[in-house]
């Protein structure tokens, strides 16, 4: 069975739908650990309480990101990872770091992309006056939210919509195509081959 480390900064609900689908067997694979750059991440008692090892790297106590990126490195190597997932994760990763794991290291992000990558989406999303909104799974690389992509799935943005209200719907997407895209990973449907994300 595949064995998955799921990085966070917060909330970690994201973490808890993929904890959850492992558990019921949405996905074929077991968390062996929930990695937190931040000590405070509410996902970490999640994880706790369900008797996953979790461990965190506090990137405000390293000198740089290179050391830093090294140590989570070692961390996630130590777990004999076979997936990597970036869920919330709010650190950017360097290039060496994103190589080492590239093909089985994914992010899931709150848009459409290749619309409206980094940081306020939902926000982005009003200010275009876009009328379809969503969120991507994709293989991560260096390029920040750039990756080929895995699967999307759209919902409409209504008219007195709100960040909070995109937020909240987006969200219901998230947790459950992250655990889809995840399992056609995890099964081999899914696959990054020169480049891009297979079929
Ligand atoms: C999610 O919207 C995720 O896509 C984005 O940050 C949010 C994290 O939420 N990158 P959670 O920590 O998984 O609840």
């Amino acid at each position: 069975m595949s064995r998955i480390a799921v990085l966070i900064s917060g909330r970690g609900s994201n973490m808890r739908a993929i904890v959850e689908a492992c558990q019921d067997g949405t996905v074929d694979s077991t968390v062996v650990a929930v990695i937190s750059n931040n000590p405070n991440a509410g996902g970490l008692d999640f994880a706790r309480e369900q008797n996953i090892d979790t461990a965190v790297l506090d990137h405000k106590q390293f000198d740089n990101r290179h050391v830093f990126d090294s140590k989570l490195k070692t961390l996630i190597d130590s777990y004999e990872a076979d997936w990597i997932l970036l869920a919330g994760f709010m650190r950017i990763l360097s290039s060496d770091f994103v190589n080492h794991f590239l093909g089985r290291i994914i992010n899931i992000h709150p848009s459409l992309l290749p619309l409206h990558p980094g940081l306020n989406t939902h926000a982005k999303v009003l200010a275009a006056g876009d009328t379809k909104h969503g969120a991507t799974v994709h293989f991560v690389t260096p390029e920040l939210d750039a990756g080929p992509i895995i699967a999307r799935e759209e919902c409409a943005v209504l008219p007195n919509d709100t960040e909070q209200t995109l937020a909240e719907r987006v969200l219901q997407i998230e947790h459950k195509l992250y655990a889809e895209a995840l399992q056609r990973c995890v099964n081999g449907d899914a696959r990054l081959v020169n480049k891009t994300a297979l079929p």
